[in-house]
């Protein structure tokens, strides 16, 4: 559900402002009646008439962004930074689903569609995030368990995951790690591996449920 005026700007119609005074004016009607109230909530398939007009339902659009590092995960910045959203040539309001920190490399989903963006967050969708890790310290196969089955993070035990070892480094100390989670708890992954005293140095997405980066370079997107 979103504000009445908000959809009208959305559709590309006018400013919110100019909405607002269209809606108290008595010129709005939603499902054929006349609202004038600027607070009234719409649905997606509500019918929304303006001076007899019909609006046009905004279009969807969705993208898969390969974030590159140093670009944060959201719609905008105090400290003036790029965005995920500003690396996307499109006028549509777009914000990402979900979030990866600024140091994270990978795929990240951009969409103005709301509704879709809610469902795949939700922890009852059980997304499939794929990561590659390096971390500090050569992992062991009782690390490997203890992620898979859970590991206590901000009180919580995290879900079951899928984890497997792609490099060890001993002379550095070092290993290489996949990791598939379907939670999307804050800054999970980075807080799982430090919950087995393996600190990340290094985090990349690879793919999202069944898309991957395939064909991208880092800061390149595709339309889905
Ligand atoms: N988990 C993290 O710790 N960081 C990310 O960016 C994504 C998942």
């Amino acid at each position: 559900m979103i504000r009445l005026q908000k959809r009208i700007a959305e559709s590309g119609y006018c400013s919110r402002r100019k909405a607002e005074e269209l809606i108290t004016a008595g010129k709005v009607k939603v499902n054929g009646n006349i609202v004038t109230e600027l607070g009234y909530k719409v649905i997606d398939s509500d019918i929304v008439i303006i001076d007899g007009k019909k609006l046009k339902a905004q279009k969807k659009e969705y993208y898969l962004l390969y974030k590159p590092k140093s670009i944060i995960s959201s719609t905008d910045d105090e400290h003036e930074r790029t965005t995920v959203v500003d690396l996307i040539d499109s006028t549509a309001r777009l914000y990402p689903v979900g979030r990866l920190d600024y140091d994270t490399t990978g795929i990240i989903i951009l969409t103005n569609d709301g509704e879709f963006a809610n469902e795949m967050m939700h922890p009852s969708s059980q997304i499939k995030k794929t990561y590659i890790a390096f971390v500090d310290g050569l992992i062991n196969a009782e690390q490997i368990k203890k992620l898979e089955q859970g590991v206590i993070i901000d009180n919580q035990k995290t879900g079951k995951a899928k984890a497997k070892i792609l490099e060890k480094d001993f002379k550095h100390k070092k290993s290489k790690v996949r990791l598939i989670i379907a939670e999307g708890k804050n800054h999970q992954v980075k807080k799982m591996f430090e919950a087995v005293d393996l600190p990340v140095r290094k985090l990349h997405r690879e793919a999202y449920a069944f898309l991957n980066l395939n064909g991208l370079v880092p800061g390149e997107y595709r339309p889905l």
